[in-house]
């Protein structure tokens, strides 16, 4: 038994909406949960990420455990007290920002060695580390598996090693993280495009037993298409009554699709981050606010979007503000994307419940590439 229940409230097709019920309050799926990588979502106050309808933020290991250092944040009363969100947490393991980030990674069965990309110091990351920094030190709500993403494209042998690997070190993680009545634990699917080892890896996470499970290794290169190939099996390998996590994904269109697919949670730092560069996302796709035709453009960016950032201020006014470089407009942009991530989000609840996600799905890739 999970210390999380897990509702499903409708389906259709193989889209589901629910909710995901933790000791820190209900996650409401399908959920997009807003980057916090370094104890803040980039530019915003936890109010302001509340006020979007986010249920759930994440946190990022690799960043925390090199600055303030896990043990400070335990000290100052885990991560949840540092940064004053009182919601739900889920923290990534360190592995796949080891090898998009460090310097040197080297990885062995034991852990993964790296230098910080902030002072070059060194460190060891184990399942075992992994876990006292996320469950016990941050204090993370839904805590993830060290785990070994291979880039993209891969060699099949180079993927089954990293696929049998992260298998492994599932159950090391598993046996670190024990029983616990407020936290949960989810596995990560690896495998990249490959079929058999996306089951291979299933199976073993499946008997290993896990609260819910992510699947990894995918939005590194390989592209929409491909992705959704991916997604047309690997979902349903995962057991149908625990949540499905999708990591570091992603586009609006990526998470309709992948919803469609039998997803659950999603995390990216795509609206933050596009957000700080002038990047607008709404119902008609993206638009770059440093573009002339907005500025005198008098209308909000979503004025149905029960957001200041979305629906108080004018496109001109957003525009003057990235072209100033005023920090304003990073704010605002970044308020204004999570809104809409949130909105979306919540569409495909509303939609999945009452009958109409198909029909939400073609509406929304026709206006999405309009
Ligand atoms: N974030 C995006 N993809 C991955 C992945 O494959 N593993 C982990 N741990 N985090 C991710």
């Amino acid at each position: 038994m999970s210390a999380f229940p897990f509702e499903i409230t409708a389906t259709e097709g193989k889209a589901r909406t629910g909710v995901l019920k933790t000791a820190r309050g209900d996650i409401r799926t399908p959920a997009f949960m807003p980057v916090g990588t370094a104890a803040t979502v980039k530019a915003l106050t936890v109010d302001q990420v509340a006020s979007t309808g986010a249920d759930i933020i994440l946190g990022n290991t690799y960043h925390l455990m090199l600055r303030p250092g896990a043990e400070r944040v335990a000290r100052l009363g885990g991560l949840h007290n540092f940064m004053r969100w009182d919601k739900p947490i889920l923290t990534d393991s360190g592995g796949f920002q080891v090898m998009s980030l460090s310097k040197i990674a080297k990885v062995t069965e034991q852990s993964v060695a790296f230098q910080s990309h902030i002072d070059g110091s060194k460190h060891i990351l184990t399942p075992e580390r992994s876990i006292e920094i996320q469950a016990d030190l941050l204090g993370s709500d839904i805590v993830m598996q060290l785990d070994e993403c291979v880039a993209w494209p891969a060699e099949e042998n180079r993927a089954r090693e990293a696929m049998l690997l992260s298998a492994r070190w599932g159950q090391r993680s598993k046996a670190a993280f024990g029983e616990r009545d407020r936290q949960a634990l989810f596995g990560i699917q690896q495998g990249s495009t490959f079929e058999h080892l996306r089951k291979e890896s299933a199976e073993r996470l499946i008997e290993t037993g896990f609260d819910g499970y992510a699947l990894g290794g995918l939005a590194v290169g390989e592209g929409h298409e491909a992705m959704c190939e991916v997604l047309d099996y690997a979902p349903a390998m995962l057991p149908a009554d625990r949540p499905r996590y999708l990591m570091g994904v992603g586009k609006p269109i990526d998470l309709v699709e992948a919803v469609a697919r039998g997803v659950d949670m999603f995390d990216c730092v795509l609206p933050t981050r596009s957000g700080r560069h002038g990047q607008a996302w709404t119902w008609e796709g993206a638009l770059n606010l440093k573009n002339a035709r907005f500025a005198e453009d008098d209308t909000p960016l979503d004025e149905t979007i029960a957001c200041p950032a979305s629906s108080h201020y004018s496109k001109a006014y957003l525009h003057h503000l990235v072209k100033s470089e005023e920090i304003l407009g990073q704010v605002l942009l970044s308020w204004h994307n999570i809104a809409f991530f949130q909105a979306l989000t919540q569409a495909m609840r509303d939609a999945i419940s009452q009958g109409r996600f198909e029909q939400f799905r073609k509406d929304f890739k026709s206006r999405q590439h309009a």
